[in-house]
């Protein structure tokens, strides 16, 4: 088994930062130390294999992408995005595990999607993964199969009050579900957007000719996901289960969330990276490339989807995070390239397919927030490495630096310097959303139970490094 010793860093947990040299003996981390520890007589860097000068630096726990979308069949096409080039990504970006989303489609029974994923993710993936399961259709039979989710690892399912005809839910049926799994100890993840009405508004904007890429946020009112977060608030307060909100966009959801957990329920919400930086003017109106005029909107299509920054969701969503009304930030990566993907929607921006891909720059982005003020060092790796294990059932092997802990560590520079662009990202897209973006922070070293699979500016780690995490119930419950 080898060993490593990080020398020289500052470990940076949740509660607090400590200056400690971390020892990784095969998979595992076995201690921490103070710095230049000499250990029973013996000078630890002589005697192990591999020494790692982490001086100035940050050493965290390996981020955790607990929201993506590998392959994900949409709208005719599917991401772009392979278990293998998404894992990759993630791990240039400092992110050493995921929770990808496993479908059934509807019609399909719940376990034959989950074999599916299983089938697309093993031996393909450079990091950890997980699934969270979509119930693209809750019958009698998917609410059975409900009943073998905890054994299978997965202790979290997704429903959407969106996407009518796809993927969507009708509130009896998010109800049965929700009583399902209070029984059952799953946390349900909410897509919380109001479908059919969102639905009547966009076919009203294409029939005004209204079908640039821009529309697609109009169409997507914040009024429909703040009704929509209240209802499924309200339908888990029925049901006693447990509710996660993804992808929050809108400040009206965020408090929904904030007032129901001030009553004490149990509820949590996650935000993105676009979230918190972009916005619908900024980007759906775009004009900039050439190539597509006002279609270059596209690029930012994703739903829930950009808002809109006089109104101030942007500011809000920085705020939640401080205030902890929001626990989480998630890629919800789901890239497609405009060539031959995007471009399915041009004349009609229902049509374009809904997703960004942002797995690989997720630690930067929020790292960048520690640079401006908007949150400590502390959260950034509460949010985007610690709640996630905590949330889905990983703490203690994932999320934290500590001994017995998986040794999924990053070693982050925040004196060096990442420029964001389509020419040296990672991930399967032939656009950046993030086109531009100049980070005061860089990813220098990733190690992934006990392996080093990036440093120096070079990929070390190998397609099927990442083993199938089997994930315990929630650890977060109030
Ligand atoms: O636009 C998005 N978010 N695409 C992925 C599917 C989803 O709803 O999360
Ligand atoms: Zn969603
Ligand atoms: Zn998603």
């Amino acid at each position: 088994m080898a060993t490593t010793l990080i020398t020289g860093g500052t470990v940076v947990s949740a509660t607090g930062r400590v200056a400690a040299d971390v020892l990784v003996d095969g998979e595992k981390i076995v201690a921490l130390l103070s710095p230049g520890s000499v250990l029973l007589g013996t000078d630890l860097s002589a005697g192990v294999d591999t020494v790692i000068d982490a001086t100035g630096k940050y050493v965290i726990p390996g981020g955790i992408d607990a929201h993506t979308h590998f392959e994900l069949p949409f709208g005719g096409t599917a991401a772009s995005d392979t278990f293998e080039s998404g894992t990759r990504a993630a791990a240039w970006g400092g992110t050493t595990s995921v929770i990808d989303f496993a479908v059934q489609t509807t019609g399909q029974r719940l376990q034959d999607g989950l074999e599916v994923w299983h089938q697309k993710a093993a031996n393909n993936c450079a990091i950890d993964y997980g699934f969270h399961q979509i119930m693209g259709g809750v019958d009698e039979a998917s609410l059975k199969a409900m009943e073998n989710l905890v054994d299978e690892g997965i202790s979290s399912y997704k429903m959407f009050m969106a996407y009518p005809g796809v993927f969507y839910s009708n509130d009896g049926q998010i109800l049965q579900a929700m009583q399902k799994a209070a029984g059952l100890g799953l946390l349900t993840m909410m897509h919380a957007e109001n479908g059919p009405a969102i639905d009547v508004l966009a076919e009203q904007l294409v029939a005004a000719g209204k079908t640039d890429p821009y529309y697609h946020g109009i169409a997507r009112a914040w009024q429909l996901e703040e009704e929509a977060t209240h209802r499924a608030i309200m339908l888990a307060n029925v049901t006693g289960a447990p509710l996660y909100i993804v992808h929050v966009s809108a400040k009206q959801a965020v408090e929904q969330v904030a007032w129901a957990r001030d009553k004490g329920q149990n509820v949590f919400g996650e935000t993105c990276p676009q979230y918190l930086y972009l916005s619908l003017e900024d980007q759906l109106g775009a004009t900039g490339d050439p190539q597509w005029g006002t279609f270059e909107g596209a690029k930012w299509v994703c739903s829930t989807p950009l808002r809109a920054r006089e109104d101030g969701h942007q500011n809000a969503m920085w705020q939640a995070l401080r205030t902890n009304d929001l626990q989480m930030v998630s890629t919800d990566h789901c890239p497609f390239c405009m060539k031959g993907q995007k471009e399915l929607g041009v004349g009609d921006f229902r049509k374009i397919p809904n997703g960004i891909g942002s797995i690989e720059h997720r630690m930067d982005l929020m790292y960048q927030g520690v640079v401006t003020g908007q949150i400590t060092l502390e959260r950034w790796v509460e949010l985007t490495s610690t709640t996630p294990a905590r949330m889905f059932g990983l703490y203690g092997k994932k999320g934290v630096i500590a001994p017995g802990a998986d040794a999924d560590i990053v070693v982050y520079d925040p004196n060096g310097h990442t420029s964001i662009s389509a020419q040296t990202h990672h991930m399967n897209m032939d656009y950046s959303a993030w086109e531009g973006y100049e980070i005061d922070g860089h990813v220098d070293t990733v190690i992934s139970r006990g392996k080093t699979i990036v440093d120096g500016g070079q990929y070390l780690g190998a397609r099927g490094d990442g083993k199938y995490l089997k994930r315990g119930l929630t650890q977060y419950l109030i």
